[in-house]
């Protein structure tokens, strides 16, 4: 017997069988995002920060061989060399262009093969309940969700690309719920002790346990991400031209890298401004969520309209608590699975939703579009719980903790797989990357 993250209980086979299906699903997402892509778009490099997209093709099947059937099913590595290309931590974004790697169809096969392997094993591996990565198929789970998050970094190389435009897209057209709503609504969050992060163990990774109490001051947080209206307020008088709004790493930042708006907006002659996604051109909606924005721009925004970044824990304080609760809620709508009647997440559309949209996916107290949409930047550095423990390895989270660099990034994005959305997670970035889909949530003490 296994259970899920709403702690419902589930036979081996229909574990086994969900397993199965949510592996082929995201292959056959893998497949489907590089399709499109010509043998150059998928083997070269756009710029020094972003992956050639072959090289998270070889990288998601060496990492299933490495978890799947190496450390379950005692394999020997098929090709020592796989391990050393893929690697991430040997291998910085920078220099994977120059690596002797897999090309397209060589790492099709290579993770196709890796994968016929891992199903057979997954159909006769017992699902051991002593054993935390077998339990409720964690492992499993993982390799999922690790697939799912290369999902997302293939789709910011492309979001990069000028000359090309990979997919069909159409802007975002939902209907609106709400005509006449104030995009800058505050909600007031009460000061209170409550319990940050979760001891599930079977879908959190492990930097978002242990559970643990944690206190914040009562604070004002909006009610909906920061708008392209609002931020164009920021723009237009100035904001990047401000240094007194910036802090000295910011300014720096803004200077070299001569950054003068969020990333994909082309101003408009005769005023106005044009945003270029996936190689599309399209009118700014004044009403969607900003995105492509770093840390650096969001801290200064926040200065220029009187704020400041959430910090982590208020940040899912206002995602997973409410008035009188006494436990958190795993989305902030509730326990039901993330779907688009809750929130735009899963790739179902190729950008931002209008603020608004999803009044069903509110958070007890009333913030809406926590999951979906954009990451929001937090204030907080990346940082292990008190108590911490690396699971299963260290590479995937307690490397990075402590350094200067990163920022935490709360929520999840439109790009962000139903596999990876729920309110406990933390994503985490350097302070100057905007090919993220990232964006802004301010909050104010009172
Ligand atoms: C959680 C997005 C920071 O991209 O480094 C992918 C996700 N980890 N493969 C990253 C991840 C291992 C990770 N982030
Ligand atoms: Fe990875």
């Amino acid at each position: 017997m296994t259970i899920d993250i709403r702690g419902d209980r589930i036979s081996d086979a229909e574990t086994r069988r969900r397993l199965t299906a949510g592996l082929e699903l995201y292959r056959s997402r893998t497949r489907q995002l590089i399709a499109p892509l010509s043998y150059d778009d998928v083997h070269r490099q756009q710029i020094e920060i972003m992956s050639p997209l072959v090289w998270d093709v070889g990288h998601v099947g060496n990492f299933e061989e490495v978890w799947l059937l190496r450390e379950l099913d005692g394999r020997a590595p098929h090709d020592l060399l796989y391990d050393q290309m893929y690697n991430p931590f040997d291998n910085p974004r920078w220099i994977r262009g120059d690596l002797p790697l897999l090309d397209r169809d060589e790492a099709v096969e290579y993770s196709d093969e890796v994968r016929g392997d891992a199903l057979a094993i997954l159909n006769r591996v017992e699902l051991d309940p002593d054993d935390p990565l077998l339990r409720d198929g964690y492992v499993f789970k993982m390799v999922i969700q690790h697939e799912a998050q290369h999902h997302e970094i293939i789709l910011q190389a492309l979001d990069l690309r000028e000359d090309l435009e990979p997919y069909s897209i159409a802007s975002f057209a939902p209907s609106r719920p709400v005509d006449h709503l104030d995009d800058a609504e505050r909600i007031l969050i009460p000061g209170r002790p409550f319990l940050l992060g979760t001891d599930e163990r079977t879908e959190a990774y492990d930097n978002e346990r242990p559970q643990h109490w944690v206190e914040v001051a009562s604070f004002e947080i909006d009610r909906f991400p920061v708008t392209n209206r609002r931020f164009s307020e920021f723009v237009d008088a100035g904001g990047y031209e401000q240094q007194d709004l910036w802090a000295s790493e910011g300014w720096e930042w803004r200077n070299s890298a001569g950054i003068e708006v969020p990333q994909g907006w082309v101003r408009q002659v005769g005023g106005g401004w044009l945003i270029r996604r996936f190689g599309h051109v399209f009118d700014l909606d004044p009403a969607e969520p900003v995105q492509h924005v770093s840390f650096h721009e969001a801290e200064a925004f926040a200065r220029f309209a009187g704020g400041r970044l959430p910090t982590e824990p208020e940040w899912e304080k206002a995602a997973s608590w409410g008035p009188g609760a006494t436990t958190p809620r795993i989305y902030p709508w509730g326990s039901a699975a993330p779907s688009s009647e809750f929130a735009n997440v899963g790739q179902s559309h190729w950008g931002p939703a209008p603020v608004g949209s999803y009044p069903s996916g509110a958070s007890a107290y009333g913030v809406e579009q926590l999951l979906g949409d954009v990451y929001e930047w937090t204030s907080s550095r990346f940082l292990g719980y008190p108590g911490f423990e690396s699971f299963p390895y260290p590479e995937y989270s307690e490397e990075f903790f402590d350094d200067i660099e990163y920022r935490v990034l709360r929520g999840a994005s439109w790009a962000t797989s139903t596999a990876v959305s729920r309110s406990t997670f933390r994503n985490w970035d350097y302070r100057v990357r905007r090919q993220i889909f990232s964006g802004i949530r301010m909050a104010w003490d009172v």
